[in-house]
């Protein structure tokens, strides 16, 4: 900031910042004190809505470096040379919590990754996890109502939560990760990021690819059991952030080794589980991970409210080269992302200095709206125009999807070893007893909190079908909690 006396918002010099102007020393305000008005009139409007969910977060700059040669998948051209390296941003976050919620919670984090690169913004919106609870988009407010507060109570409530989870049968893979060991990572950076979703690759031929992104952690996992997670939100609610940043400050920079899971597109119909459902993984045994990169976070932000909270990704940010795929969750969040920030930060969220593209500029004939910058200048505001303004290249960033059948609201589609629960039951047999134990002990301790039988009864029978054994042990631990 640069040096000189204390000035109102439009730089005229403030007399008094202790004392407010009144009519002689014992009496009322005077409005004409318009150092004070504006004051308490700008502090009043400090806050923009929070994120509907994954209010909660923290967020580094970094870079990515390609150790690998991926041209044979796709034309993206910041994964087109071995050593590359392009500026990251990464926001973490909570799911559930409201904006001054505890990190240390049980709950998904959040990994939302911004690629700055020559071609554009590309965003990873994923978490922490390859799976999620549900399948269709059209099921999520719903969900995430029952994430979080009673309309009755204000408080999270287990009915709400286990009576969902409970009729929606595809959760259990996604619960059963979550209430496993991994469910409260230590911080940010003992961590895996996942994509989650599967996304199109395609190349210079026009060859497509179906893709899964991991992350690794460098740091490795390390994660709380429920009492220590208890106890750390009690005595440093920001535990998280306070990490992410001190070993940042520190020049401990964290890292995490990218890989990439590839089907190619041919293999997809046939392919033993639906490889667009995002409750289930890709076993490795399929399509082993291949190395292509590391991520390292090495830079804080200087200002949390200009760059975390303002801070918008959006599954829709894709680059030539990368695209969508039929995975109807992600469909569904290619409109619901760009919808919350117009909502949240604004139509011109997207040229903030933490938003806007880095490696090359936002050229198009929209202008104006809340808080435009003026940046265009003079330039024209149509297109065609005969005055030399940008135009379209011809080639869409991702390939055509061949689809069959009537429009409709079709149930998604099983492949031969599809169901609800194969996959959550291949995750329980493959834990050790100890992390069984801590596994049923954390669900019944929830479960046995509803307050009607047939609701534990439903989200109990979910894991029997998942592992007999599973299902056995859950039930007889949340009578002998019930107390029956
Ligand atoms: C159809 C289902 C979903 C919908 C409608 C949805 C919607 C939203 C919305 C509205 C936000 C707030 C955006 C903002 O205000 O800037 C958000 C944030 C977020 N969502 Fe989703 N979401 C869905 C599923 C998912 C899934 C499956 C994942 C991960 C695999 C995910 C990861 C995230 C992350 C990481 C953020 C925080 C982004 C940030 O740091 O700014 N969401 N979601």
């Amino acid at each position: 900031m640069t040096q000189g006396p204390l000035t109102t918002e439009a730089g005229a010099p403030v007399a008094d910042n202790q004392n407010s102007e009144t009519a002689g020393p014992g009496g009322p305000v005077l409005v004409q004190d318009q150092a004070l008005l504006e004051k308490l009139a700008h502090f009043n409007r400090e806050r923009i809505p929070e994120r509907v969910v994954h209010a909660r977060g923290a967020g580094a700059y970094g870079t990515f470096t390609l150790t690998r040669d991926v041209s044979r998948w796709t034309r993206a051209k910041f994964l087109s040379e071995v050593g590359k390296q392009t500026e990251t941003f990464l926001r973490f976050s909570t799911v559930a919590g409201n904006l001054g919620s505890a990190d240390a919670a049980r709950d998904p984090r959040g990994w939302a990754l911004k690629f700055y690169t020559e071609e554009g913004n590309y965003d990873l919106v994923g978490n922490n996890t390859p799976v999620f609870f549900i399948r269709d988009a059209i099921k999520f407010p719903d969900f995430i109502h029952t994430q979080k507060r009673d309309p009755y109570t204000g408080s999270q409530e287990a009915d709400n939560v286990w009576d969902f989870w409970g009729l929606s049968p595809e959760s259990t893979h996604q619960v059963t990760w979550l209430f496993g060991d991994r469910g409260i990572p230590a911080s940010y950076r003992h961590m895996d990021g996942f994509g989650s979703h599967t996304f199109q690759w395609n190349n210079e031929a026009g060859e497509v690819f179906w893709v899964k992104y991991h992350f690794k952690t460098d740091q490795g996992i390390k994660n709380l059991t429920a009492e220590e997670a208890v106890r750390l939100s009690g005595v440093d609610p920001d535990s998280h952030q306070r990490d992410l940043r001190e070993s940042i400050e520190r020049g401990e920079f964290p890292s995490w080794t990218v890989q990439v899971q590839i089907m190619p597109a041919a293999e997809a119909a046939t392919y033993r589980f639906n490889p667009f459902d995002l409750t289930k993984v890709w076993p490795h045994a399929d399509y082993p991970p291949i190395e292509i990169g590391r991520l390292e976070l090495n830079r804080n932000p200087e200002n949390v409210f200009a760059e975390v909270e303002q801070s918008i990704f959006s599954p829709a940010h894709f680059v030539p080269g990368i695209g969508p795929s039929p995975d109807k969750m992600l469909q569904g969040r290619l409109f619901a992302y760009g919808d919350a920030h117009r909502y949240r930060v604004g139509i011109n969220a997207d040229h903030l200095p933490v938003n806007r593209p880095h490696a090359t500029e936002a050229r198009t004939h929209s202008r104006d709206g809340h808080l435009y910058d003026g940046r265009h200048k003079g330039a024209k505001n149509y297109e065609p125009n005969s005055f030399g303004g940008p135009v379209q290249t011809g080639r869409p960033l991702w390939e055509p999807v061949p689809v069959t059948g009537g429009t409709g609201n079709h149930v998604t589609p099983l492949h031969p070893e599809d169901d609800d629960f194969v996959q959550a039951g291949n995750l329980y047999r493959l834990m050790s007893e100890n992390e069984k134990v801590r596994l049923i002990d954390n669900l019944a301790g929830f479960i046995s909190q509803v307050s009607r039988d047939d609701i534990a009864e439903r989200a109990v029978g979910n894991f029997r079908q998942a592992d007999e054994d599973f299902g056995k042990r859950l039930e007889a631990a949340v009578q002998a909690l019930r107390g029956r």
